[in-house]
């Protein structure tokens, strides 16, 4: 749960404002996040990292509000496509200090990147090496690149979110020699600034094994290249990828922990090859966003389904579902809930949160023991809902997506209005 959400009299609510008022003012399903708790947490990864730079990665929940908190509170802004870089520039977020990334940047991206005058670009391919000349030169600009490279780790989580291994899309292998070769063939544009190597590993990593292998071939590889071309990348970034908690099985690690031990890491590796440290920069995302929001759903139906046996489950429909949250049904991902509109005495219920969607794996939160006098008109809150929920949403069904609100100190601000049926209309031309 975010910082400033607490019980009150059974009522869930956040920086003083019940959620059953949240509910009436901006209607369910509901993102509710509370802005001091994802400021609070940009602000502890600038204080653990002081001397990197903390790139908030905008894919895990971006909107112009927050855009301007990250910039606020001194972060950098990782951007992956035209739509995101679209809202930080209408954020006023200053170029400089956002980066590129996305593994098939069109022209027309690299183009609109360039003009904004965007701090940097993470080059993922040898065609975007032939892009980025001909515009540069084209535009008689220079671009301060980094070159995202595949370390060969393996990050300990789902398959779908391990961007280190291989045999996967993203960057150029260290192993394979791609890494060196791009980095060689980058050094002859004239428009292009080579301004280090990139590394990013997977998302939702709880243990730092995974980033100190990774690190530590990347600096080789960074030593290789002052060695062999003569160049030394003055910049190094590390990637996001620090898991926080959806349920209490899950332990994430306080940013200040993860500091000290990649930076150990970082420090000793550097002595062993002989090479000054060079600039640090990270990309959290999940990590920021992720717990400072809930999701607000109204139960509809209830049903109870006999298990084999002889005991049971209760199935609890609420108005949203797979449309606001994909991750249970695309990486298995597990989520708790809580009551969140009253207190009961009912005893227990072995309960499934299921959405309205016509799907059987339209699940919400797989297993929870849910008061067992739950139902219709109920409020649930399922917290951890900040990162990849409103970024990954559908319409799926035809379900307009749902609003964000963002609460401090008492106040209620919308900041994403909710979709509305005229919407998903005014596409369809007929
Ligand atoms: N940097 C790069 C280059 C990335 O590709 C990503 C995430 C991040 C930083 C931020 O990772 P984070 O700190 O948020 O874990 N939809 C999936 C996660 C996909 C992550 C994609 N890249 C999920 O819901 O788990």
């Amino acid at each position: 749960w975010a910082e400033n959400v607490s019980k009150v009299d059974g009522v869930l609510t956040v920086a003083g404002l019940g959620v059953d008022e949240l509910a009436g003012e901006f209607g369910t399903p509901l993102y509710v996040l509370d802005e001091d708790d994802f400021r609070s947490r940009a602000r502890a990864f600038r204080d653990a990292f002081p001397e990197a730079d903390v790139y908030y990665a905008g894919k895990a929940f971006l909107c112009v509000a927050a855009a301007r908190w990250i910039a606020d509170e001194g972060l950098s802004l990782d951007v992956c496509t035209g739509g995101e870089l679209a809202v930080a520039l209408r954020a006023e977020f200053p170029p400089e200090r956002i980066g590129l990334h996305g593994n098939n940047k069109s022209s027309a991206e690299l183009r609109r990147a360039l003009e904004a005058g965007v701090g940097r670009i993470i080059i993922d391919s040898f065609e975007e090496i032939d892009r980025l000349a001909a515009l540069t030169a084209e535009l008689g600009v220079t671009a301060s690149v980094m070159v995202r490279v595949t370390a060969g780790v393996e990050a300990h989580t789902h398959e779908y979110i391990s961007t280190s291994h291989e045999d996967q899309k993203f960057g150029f292998s260290i192993a394979g020699g791609d890494a060196f070769e791009a980095v060689r063939r980058l050094l002859a544009v004239p428009g292009i600034d080579f301004r280090g190597l990139h590394s990013h590993i997977g998302s939702q990593i709880f243990v730092t094994d995974g980033f100190e292998v990774a690190a530590r071939r990347v600096l080789r590889l960074h030593a290789e290249i002052a060695r062999e071309l003569g160049v030394v990348g003055e910049e190094f970034d590390l990637g996001g990828g620090f898991g926080i908690a959806y349920t209490t099985q899950d332990d994430p690690l306080p940013p200040a922990d993860l500091a000290r031990g990649m930076l150990k890491i970082i420090d000793e590796e550097c002595a062993a090859l002989g090479i000054d440290v060079p600039h640090l920069s990270i990309e959290p995302g999940r990590a920021i966003a992720g717990p400072s929001t809930f999701t607000l759903y109204e139960v509809g139906t209830a049903k109870t389904v006999a298990l084999d046996g002889g005991s049971s489950r209760r199935y609890v429909a609420v108005d949203g579902g797979m449309s606001d949250n994909i991750r249970p049904a695309l990486y298995s991902a597990d989520y708790s809930c809580t009551l969140a509109s009253r207190d009961s005495d009912a005893g227990p219920a072995l309960s499934r949160v299921v959405g309205k969607h016509c799907e059987s794996g339209d699940i919400v939160v797989k297993d929870e023991y849910l008061p067992s006098d739950v139902g219709a008109g109920d409020l649930i809150a399922v917290p951890g809902t900040g990162a990849y929920c409103r970024s990954l949403a559908s319409n799926y069904n035809h379900v307009p997506r749902p609003a964000v609100v963002a609460v401090r100190e008492g106040e209620a601000r919308l900041l994403l209005r909710r979709e509305v049926e005229d919407d998903l209309l005014a596409l369809d031309l007929g």
